[in-house]
């Protein structure tokens, strides 16, 4: 079975799905590698470092696709300027990210063109499928760079210096959204040497949050709000004013803020609003990154960076692609060991629905929308 790996297209995208290392997995598998010339210079991975492994480099994403029963990507396929869907062929496995919720135009094409999808994003968070866990590895990635964007921009150092030209008090960070971002963002801000204060509405992160060297904010009113899976849900009104007021009373004196607060399936909560924005001091720094799902903070603009009142306010868009060698190594992992989940020993392919990462992460197969959250998703938005 041949398994096509093309060139990312997406404008700024520097990483690529599956690296020489993955090839070798999935060659040995008895898989035939094809990647399209060019999809991995970015990373710093050679057409002749993907020979080297095994893979087969073509001189176009078409040529890559034809025949191929298996493709592998990153970012959804587009569907306009070129049409990259029409260019997979029926009854392909694709796999990669899609954000099949807010996708809908993309679910509809997949099953029409009976194209059988499966989404990184749908890979359940069971212990399990840690391995598979792209969300999980690309935020690893976005905690870390979100902290060097902000020491960057910071007028200030981070660490606490005691040097002859006097002491250097250490810059305060605050975190809020303490998941596989926030974390990151705690470890990294704390290896700077910032002081560290962080906030989520899941309790049971107040101890990890501790463990790596920080201190967790605590609300006298009950701000918590636990969901399935492990994630979050939305606070009560009511609830929400009690955290305003929680990170109001934290953000006057902090140097950085990193918000990474998110709810599946809706917008990021408000967190930061414009008066917590003004009573900052100038030259602090906001790095939403939730800003792609509408933002942590008030004055944030997705992609860009404001000044307000003084405060620098980023709003960065595909963080993990700025550090494409480690991100494309990890992501790497995750789908090779994804699709191990549907090839045979001998390279059989078969999409068991009853495996459970499976029969969750697959969005469209033979025409119908199999994941039951996606097609309510499409059902609501059709009535
Ligand atoms: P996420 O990206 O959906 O959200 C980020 C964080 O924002 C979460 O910690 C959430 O609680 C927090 N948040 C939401 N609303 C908030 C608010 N109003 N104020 C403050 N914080 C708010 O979540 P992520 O990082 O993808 O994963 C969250 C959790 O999922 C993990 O911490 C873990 O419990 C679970 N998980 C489990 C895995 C496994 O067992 N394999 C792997 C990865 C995650």
């Amino acid at each position: 079975m041949k398994v096509a790996v093309p060139k990312e297209t997406r404008l700024g995208e520097l990483r690529v799905a599956l690296v020489p290392q993955g090839v070798e997995t999935l060659a040995k598998a008895g898989l035939e590698i094809v990647v399209e010339t060019g999809a991995g210079a970015a990373s710093g991975v050679s057409d002749a470092e993907y020979k080297e492994a095994g893979a087969e480099v073509v001189g176009s994403a078409a040529e890559a696709l034809t025949g191929a029963g298996i493709v592998l990507r990153i970012n959804p396929p587009s569907l306009s300027d070129p049409d990259e869907v029409s260019a997979i062929g029926a009854g392909t496995i694709l796999v990669s990210f899609l954000n099949p919720l807010a996708n809908q135009t993309l679910v509809r094409r997949l099953a029409e063109e009976q194209i059988s999808s499966i989404s990184m994003e749908l890979v359940p968070r069971i212990t399990r499928a840690q391995s598979m866990d792209a969300l999980s590895s690309q935020a690893t990635i976005a905690g870390y760079k979100a902290v060097l964007l902000a020491a960057d921009h910071l007028p200030k150092f981070l660490p606490m210096f005691t040097t002859a030209a006097g002491t250097i008090r250490p810059a305060k960070a605050l975190i809020l959204g303490a998941g596989v971002a926030g974390l990151q963002a705690i470890a990294t801000a704390r290896r700077l040497g910032a002081v560290v204060e962080a906030f989520d509405v899941r309790p049971a992160v107040k101890e990890q949050v501790e463990s790596l060297g920080a201190t967790f904010l605590e609300a006298e009113a009950d701000v918590t709000a636990e969901g399935e899976g492990g994630y979050a849900k939305e606070l009560s009104e009511d609830q929400h004013q009690k955290e305003l007021e929680l990170i109001s009373s934290s953000i006057v004196d902090t140097d950085i803020v990193i918000t990474t607060a998110q709810i599946p399936g809706r917008d990021a909560p408000l967190l930061i609003t414009e008066d917590m924005v003004k009573s900052m001091r100038p030259g602090s720094v906001i790095v939403d990154l939730a800003s792609e799902s509408g933002g942590n903070c008030a004055v944030t603009v997705t992609g860009d960076t404001v000044l307000f009142q003084g405060v620098q306010v980023l709003g960065p868009v595909n963080l993990p692609a700025s550090v494409p060698v480690h991100a494309s190594q990890m992501y790497s992992k995750n789908i090779v060991t994804l699709v191990a989940e549907f090839v045979g020993e001998s390279g059989e392919v078969q999409l068991d629905f009853e495996n459970d990462v499976i029969g969750p992460a697959t969005v469209t197969h033979e025409g119908q929308v199999k994941n039951e959250y996606v097609r309510h998703a499409l059902e609501d938005n059709a009535s």
